[in-house]
């Protein structure tokens, strides 16, 4: 029997892996492994538990304020011992994060192969996102199975003359995640106090926008908040203390912005459905987004998501709060604009990644 090993570690990993974890747990031929670095703590467990996925391994690494050089050095010294006790046929690792670059790494080390998942997507600078573009550059050298959400993400890869045959398009499992939790009679008492409003759902996290960006995007939101009396915004922030404070100090004490706990994912998923637009810096959002037809504001200077632009879905906005503000006001005022961007479109598969991943697996690790 060929063994698989997925190794992850953050949120956005997570909800997008355990469905990939559930499909191959079916698979009678494949024995699957679950190896999580911890780099995320408690957002990582809300995921684990909705989606029943019980880690084999942990290596809890996570560090109060932690940097990247705590992150890249604990999961490499700790990943070793795990892979080499269970010498997997391959190791699946997702998208950009430093979990994801640094078990790839680990593999690349002891020439155990690697299969990426949501492999492809590029904005073509390095510090932009940060480290991510760095991270997901590097897993495609050394990955041997390329699972791209997309033809734009295939041709990224290929523009890097990776090998045709490496590459499958199986569209983004987040949509495979997405089509279990979204619920027609969805009922939460924040929703409640935001149901005769225009409600704004706003999360934000990017390393590159913690300090004066993320001041700058927090005070657009206050100033919209405070002319547009119709209104209501629901954040719910990320553990990261450096995001907690600066939200606090600008948004504290806002009678219209509520600020709570992370969501569990099908929590945030109606939250995101039943709102009037979205402001965010995340990337799995940018997939959400399009197929709930709900208008984003990206809150960043590029994207690796350009199918949700070209949907209509998304707009770039950088992080200058005038550019922000003036953005957001228009699709508060401007119907014209907010219904061109609010049709519902999903540039990102059908819902079946996770099958055609496994399949795919089968196929080749049984040869
Ligand atoms: C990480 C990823 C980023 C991804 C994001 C998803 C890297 C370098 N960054 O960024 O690509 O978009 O996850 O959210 O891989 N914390 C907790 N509890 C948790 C999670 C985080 O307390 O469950 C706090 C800790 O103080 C931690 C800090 O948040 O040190 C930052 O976490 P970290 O994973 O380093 O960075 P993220 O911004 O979450
Ligand atoms: N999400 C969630 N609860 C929240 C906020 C976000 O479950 O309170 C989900 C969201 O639906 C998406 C993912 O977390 O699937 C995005 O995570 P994040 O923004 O932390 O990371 P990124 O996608 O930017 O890497």
């Amino acid at each position: 029997m060929k063994k698989v090993m997925l190794i992850f570690g953050t949120r956005p990993e997570a909800i997008k892996m355990c469905p990939l974890v559930n499909e191959l747990k079916t698979r009678k031929n494949l024995q699957t492994i679950v190896c999580v670095t911890g780099q995320h703590r408690e957002m990582l467990q809300q995921v684990l538990k909705i989606f029943d996925v019980v880690p084999d391994y942990n290596l809890d690494i996570m560090k109060d304020k932690q940097t990247l050089f705590d992150v890249t050095t604990s999961i490499l010294s700790k990943i070793k011992e795990v892979l080499e006790k269970e010498k997997p046929d391959v190791v699946l690792v997702h998208g950009d994060t430093s979990t994801t670059f640094v078990s790839a790494l680990a593999c690349y080390y002891l020439q155990i192969p690697v299969g990426h998942v949501e492999a492809g997507l590029r904005t073509g600078n390095i510090y932009s996102p940060f480290p991510e573009e760095f991270n997901r550059q590097a897993v495609s050298i050394i990955s041997k199975f390329n699972f791209a959400p997309t033809q734009m993400a295939k041709e990224n890869l290929l523009k890097e003359c990776r090998d045709e045959k490496t590459i499958y398009i199986t569209g983004n499992t987040a949509i495979d995640a997405l089509k279990t939790t979204i619920k027609k009679d969805y009922y939460n008492e924040h929703l409640q106090w935001a149901k005769d409003s225009r409600l704004i759902m706003l999360t934000a996290h990017r390393r590159e926008n913690l300090g004066e960006p993320m001041r700058n995007m927090f005070k657009a939101v206050k100033k919209i908040v405070e002319e547009f009396k119709d209104v209501k915004v629901i954040y719910p922030i990320h553990m990261n203390p450096v995001v907690r404070s600066i939200a606090n100090e600008v948004l504290g004490d806002m009678d219209r912005i509520k600020i709570i706990e992370p969501l569990e994912v099908v929590d945030f998923h109606n939250f995101l459905a039943q709102s009037y637009m979205i402001l965010t810096d995340s990337g799995g959002i940018q997939e959400e987004a399009p197929s709930l037809g709900k208008p984003v504001l990206v809150m960043r200077d590029t994207t690796e998501r350009p199918e949700g632009i070209k949907a209509g879905t998304l707009r770039l906005v950088g992080t200058d709060t005038k550019v922000i503000y003036d953005n957001f006001k228009q699709l508060l005022v401007d119907k014209n604009e907010y219904n061109k961007m609010s049709e519902a479109k999903n540039p990102y598969g059908d819902g079946t990644a996770c099958i055609q991943i496994a399949d795919i697996l089968e196929k080749n690790l049984g040869e």
